[in-house]
């Protein structure tokens, strides 16, 4: 029986290490960290490059998500005017905004970018770009 204790505490402590070593893993990267600050998210500088890198395959016209959505990824205006249904940006609010809502996969099981890899999720860094420029407004900046 002690000896159950003593094996039981030994599996404790590796379980814990183990722990905490994962959790260091999952520490910020240093863009997202700089993200979090209180700087002003460009749509130009900062929000444009990801939406061309990872939508507007999809998201212009020919694109599949152009044709079945209407939405337009291409510029600020496409991206407001939003789809065929309505808008997908609520300025000021990241948590109703479609855009950037099916970002981690919360919106009727849709998630996009579309088929992006085994994970499906964009890189967290550019995740946190994109809603923090929705939450500072959803400027033409
Ligand atoms: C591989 C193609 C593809 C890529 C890449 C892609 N999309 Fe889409 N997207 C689609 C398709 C197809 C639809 C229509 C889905 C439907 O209505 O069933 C869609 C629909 C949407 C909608 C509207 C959803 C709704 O509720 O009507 C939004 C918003 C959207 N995409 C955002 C994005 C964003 C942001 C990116 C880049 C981070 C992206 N998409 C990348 C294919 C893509």
């Amino acid at each position: 029986m002690k000896l159950l204790v003593l094996l039981g505490g030994a599996v404790l402590a590796i379980l814990s290490f183990a722990a905490l070593a994962a959790t260091e893993l999952h520490e910020p990267e240093r863009g997202a960290m700089k993200i979090l600050g209180p700087e002003e998210v460009s749509f130009k500088n900062d929000v444009q490059p990801i939406l061309h890198d990872y939508c507007v395959s999809c998201h212009s016209v020919g694109g599949k998500g152009h044709t079945k959505s209407g939405l337009d990824l291409t510029s600020y205006d496409g991206l407001m005017k939003g789809t065929k249904y309505g808008p997908v940006v609520i300025p000021g609010n990241s948590e109703v905004s479609t855009f950037t809502k099916l970002l981690t996969g919360t919106n009727k099981g849709l998630k996009m970018p579309m088929g992006l890899n085994s994970a499906g999720t964009l890189d967290r860094q550019y995740i946190l770009i994109l809603r923090k420029w929705v939450a500072q407004g959803a400027r033409n900046n």
